[in-house]
């Protein structure tokens, strides 16, 4: 039986307002987290009101995160998971964090002592089955492929081992949309503004909205998940938006009968799906 050729599943299509075209989302991501970095745990607290580094550690618990374990930290930004993370396993040195930006790791090498790479996660510098965990906070949005990320996700990961993905989704009910859209699109960008007076820092917060609200629907990741060998695969809802994504290694490669009922399956539901050319 000839293998299945899975399709690029971006997860937002190209946002002509802020680049022209897929090969150049990379690169306009890079310089938008080098240019905010320093602003960027700033930002953090006036969107979370300082609940943030708990919710990180909470979520990592809930996920099954316990000492003796080695985690991997996918995007891990100014480290706020990756501290959370140290703190559970009480070692910084089982902690590795890895993110694009020299930017936001200059930061992050302020908080933390542990390992930290430079590296992103369509192609990890990390050996095949090296970690316990892998997590990955408010980043899959900025991915270039599912397919490719997820599938790097579970090499580097040992069998049974523990993934959570934390992201913001758009809100189904409408009033929170609208609640949420407002916050994010008018108030924030114009608080960003004001308190850092970094254009760089304004425009990350209006790229965030955009790309929650344009980002492929929860139900994608999940398939996009089990189809790249993860099981236990599962999303949890906090306040309406807080998503987290939670799943185990697979003990084997991921089916091919599965890969291919799964890419039907988004090809049917493509008409609600965004698509880069
Ligand atoms: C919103 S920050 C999240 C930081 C941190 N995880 C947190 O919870 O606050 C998004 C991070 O994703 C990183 N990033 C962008 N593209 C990436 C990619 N392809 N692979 C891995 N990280 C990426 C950015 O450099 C940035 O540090």
């Amino acid at each position: 039986m000839g293998t299945s050729v899975t399709e690029s599943i971006p997860p937002h299509p190209v946002l002509e307002e802020y680049y022209p075209v897929q090969a150049a989302r990379q690169s306009f991501v890079g310089e938008l987290f080098d240019g905010a970095a320093r602003y960027y745990n700033h930002i953090g607290r006036m969107l979370d009101l300082g609940s943030g580094p708990m919710y990180r550690r909470q979520a990592l618990q809930r996920a099954g995160l316990k000492r003796g374990m080695r985690l991997l930290d996918v995007a891990t930004g100014t480290g706020l998971v990756a501290r959370g993370a140290a703190e559970v396993l009480g070692d910084p040195r089982r902690v590795v964090g890895v993110d694009p930006s020299s930017g936001m790791l200059r930061e992050a090498r302020m908080a933390l002592t542990g390992p930290l790479v430079r590296g992103r996660a369509e192609i990890l510098p990390f050996r095949s089955d090296s970690f316990d965990m892998l997590s990955m906070g408010f980043a899959l949005r900025h991915v270039e492929d599912l397919e490719i990320a997820f599938d790097e996700y579970r090499r580097v990961l040992k069998p049974g081992g523990r993934l959570l993905l934390l992201e913001v989704s758009r809100p189904s009910s409408r009033i929170l949309r609208w609640l949420i859209r407002t916050h994010f699109q008018r108030i924030l960008p114009l608080l960003t503004r004001i308190s850092t007076g970094s254009e760089w820092a304004e425009l990350l917060m209006k790229y965030y909205w955009d790309t929650i609200d344009r980002c492929v629907p929860p139900e994608t990741i999940l398939d996009v998940l089990r189809r790249n060998g993860f099981v236990d695969v599962k999303r949890r809802v906090y306040c309406g938006f807080l998503s987290e994504y939670v799943a185990a290694r697979g003990a084997g490669a991921p089916p091919a009968e599965a890969r291919l009922q799964m890419n039907h399956r988004i090809a049917s539901s493509a008409g609600s799906m965004p698509r880069n050319p």
